[in-house]
């Protein structure tokens, strides 16, 4: 089995976009550096979408411009629409999210289209990208849950999962956009998308609002699943989705994984001075719910 655990770091993206009031580019460009040195190798830096809709993300083509990817790294960024593709591009990002939600509620909720459009507009993106060489990932949001139209059948998702990856997403990511799923439920999912697509091209994103965010990765990692979005001290939430609380804390996902044996490249004591960094920058510490015991035993 494979024993490596890849981290996707979403907290400049789905952690800083729900924040009262704005950073400054430099500090965008200072929390993702950070996040590099400590090891990450996979983070997403914003998203190129309206910056009325989300102020929080205005500007997400100089940060892109003035961030340096290391070799083996990749930034991405997430875009609702061809426009956002095309200002991603532009900026030189190389890999870039489309996001589907499994509800028509969702999807005009957040973008503004109807699912059928919706998932027009991301094949035409990821038909785009392979043509321009960029990567796309595409997420299918409110997977298990959504806030307005209440619990999502597995039979929705698998179809849309299945229809997403044969239209060559380089990634499907399985998002629980408002933490509510439960590891059975979890690993019933997963379990069956590994069997069907294998685990190659699938991630999991979740949030933590039931404090089941960490056991839905377990269930998601006995299913096969080997890649996770996580938020460093568990920023987040989602300003179109009511009830959505941050991201399963990218520090309490490398705790399990190490714990377990799985190796994800990610140096914690570095990653915990990232936690503190976010913290002073938006004037709140943040944290996971392992932060107390990581903190003693880094100290
Ligand atoms: N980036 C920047 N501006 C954009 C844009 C993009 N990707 N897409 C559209 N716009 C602009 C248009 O140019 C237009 O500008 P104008 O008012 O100055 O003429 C305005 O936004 C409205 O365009 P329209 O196509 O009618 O979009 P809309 O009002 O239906 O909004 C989105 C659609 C997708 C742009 C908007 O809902 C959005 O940005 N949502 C963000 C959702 C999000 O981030 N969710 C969290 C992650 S899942
Ligand atoms: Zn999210």
């Amino acid at each position: 089995m494979n024993k490596t655990v890849i981290i996707n770091e979403v907290g400049p993206r789905d952690g800083l976009q729900s924040q009262d009031g704005e950073l400054s580019l430099e500090e965008r460009q200072r929390f993702v550096q950070a996040l590099l040195d400590a090891g990450l190798k996979h983070i997403e830096i914003g998203s190129f979408v309206s910056p009325k809709a989300v102020p929080q993300m205005a500007g997400t083509d100089e940060l892109a411009k003035a961030l340096q990817t290391p070799d083996g790294a990749e930034l991405s960024a997430l875009v609702p629409n061809m426009k956002g593709y095309e200002r991603a591009q532009v900026a030189g990002v190389g890999t870039v999210a489309v996001v589907v939600s499994a509800t028509e509620t969702m999807n005009q909720k957040n973008i503004n289209m109807s699912l059928d459009d919706t998932m027009r507009v991301a094949r035409e993106i990821i038909a785009r990208g392979k043509q321009d060489g960029l990567a796309v990932q595409a997420y299918l949001a409110v997977a298990f849950e959504c806030p307005f139209e209440g619990p999502v059948s597995q039979a929705v998702v698998t179809e849309l999962a299945a229809q997403l990856l044969e239209a060559g997403a380089d990634l499907l990511v399985i998002a629980d956009t408002i933490g509510a799923a439960n590891p059975a439920q979890v690993k019933a999912l997963m379990g069956s998308l590994v069997l069907g697509h294998g685990s190659a091209r699938l991630a999991c994103h979740f949030h933590d609002t039931r404090a089941l965010g960490l056991a839905n990765v377990f269930a998601a990692i006995e299913s096969g699943v080997r890649r996770f979005d996580a938020s460093t001290g568990g920023l987040g939430g989602c300003p179109f989705a009511p009830g959505a609380k941050g991201n399963v804390a990218t520090e309490d996902v490398v705790m399990l994984c190490e714990q377990m044996g799985y190796t994800t490249g990610i140096k914690m004591p570095e990653l915990l001075d990232v936690v503190d960094l976010i913290g002073g920058m938006l004037g709140r510490p943040q944290g996971g719910r392992a932060h107390y015991w990581l903190r003693s035993q880094a100290a």
